[in-house]
């Protein structure tokens, strides 16, 4: 009768306690799955979060349920979608820090990748809006200053996301960071090239020039009171006026609207709930909402029972 042979230590080991099977290192980069190669239902939703827009977008479009000039206004819904997703990119690590949520900061390059995906779906579609002919978009982008200033956004997002993997990362070092700073000035420019195309009703690019404006001024603060909900909630009223100040300059130097009547619309509550709120006003309550985070985190983490371990701090 045969005999086993001699076994390793290893071999014995890896018998008592078996691992998870191992997935190919190949496959890591698939967005569903964390940095340890396992299925993230978290990863999941966001992805999925992510992808429906583009997709009911694209399937309105096919369908003829874009109005009269469809072309046109999908590029204009896939525009304001990569400028939203690009700021809630950089809104994951204040959220992080007011949430105490460590596992937010795995989905910032998910997020950050979304942004480029729909900026490039923009640029598609604005070319099904010029009947395919890419030399016409061309020349669009090279004669119209708010086109050119778009393309320069899409064209520095692309070397964001092609430098965000681990190993380009681990490549430039320290200069990796100062490269990915630059996502904050990209962010600006792609506000300003909304603006110079919103004509009479700047709305969206105000709320972005909002959301831009609380994420410096929260980029600015000292690191121990990122958290603070009392820091926070001081931020919420300054974002607030600078967006009402942003939205009164772009009426008064770029159209013959009453600027000053648009700034004391702020103050008018009557108004706000008539016909929805302001700009301004949507960047105060939302301000107040991220500054209530610190405490309902608190509040949280007391109900939890003491001998309850903490969820790991990594996806
Ligand atoms: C080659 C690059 C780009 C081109 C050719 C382009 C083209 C356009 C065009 C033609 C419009 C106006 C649509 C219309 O009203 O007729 C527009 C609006 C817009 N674009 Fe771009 N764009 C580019 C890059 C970007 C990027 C990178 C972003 C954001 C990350 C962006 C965000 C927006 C936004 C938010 C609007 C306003 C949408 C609205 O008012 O509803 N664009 N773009």
């Amino acid at each position: 009768m045969a005999t086993p042979g001699p076994t390793t230590h290893m071999e014995r080991m890896s018998r008592r306690t078996p691992s998870p099977p191992r997935r190919p290192r190949g496959w890591r980069w698939l967005p569903w799955l964390d940095h340890g190669g396992r299925v993230s239902a978290l990863r999941i939703a966001v992805l999925i979060a992510l992808a429906s827009p583009g997709t009911v977008l694209l399937a309105e479009l096919a369908a003829g349920l874009m109005g009269a000039e469809p072309w046109k206004a999908a590029t204009r819904e896939a525009g304001t979608r990569a400028a939203y997703i690009l700021l809630i990119s950089l809104a994951v690590t204040p959220l992080r820090f007011a949430a105490d949520w460590p596992r937010a900061a795995t989905l910032r390059r998910m997020v950050g990748l979304g942004a480029l995906a729909y900026a490039l779906l923009h640029l598609t579609l604005y070319a099904g809006h010029l009947a395919w002919d890419w030399l016409a978009v061309a020349g669009e982008i090279a004669t119209r200053i708010y086109l050119t200033l778009g393309f320069a956004v899409l064209l520095g997002l692309s070397v964001l996301g092609w430098t965000s993997t681990d190993g380009w990362q681990a490549r430039l070092g320290r200069r990796w960071k100062r490269l990915h700073r630059l996502v904050y000035p990209l962010a600006a420019a792609a506000v300003l090239h909304a603006f110079l195309q919103s004509r009479g009703n700047a709305n969206a690019a105000v709320v972005m020039a909002g959301c831009w404006l609380w994420l410096m001024a929260w980029r600015l603060l000292p690191g121990r009171w990122r958290a603070q909900g009392v820091a926070l909630a001081v931020l919420a009223p300054l974002a607030a006026v600078g967006t009402a100040l942003v939205e009164w300059a772009w009426y008064a130097a770029a159209t013959n609207l009453p600027a000053g009547r648009i700034l004391a619309a702020n103050l008018d509550l009557d108004l706000a709930l008539l016909a929805g709120p302001r700009p301004a006003q949507g960047i105060l309550v939302a301000g107040l909402a991220v500054a209530l985070l610190p405490a309902l985190r608190r509040g949280l983490r007391r109900r939890r029972p003491v001998d309850s371990p903490r969820p790991p701090a990594q996806a």
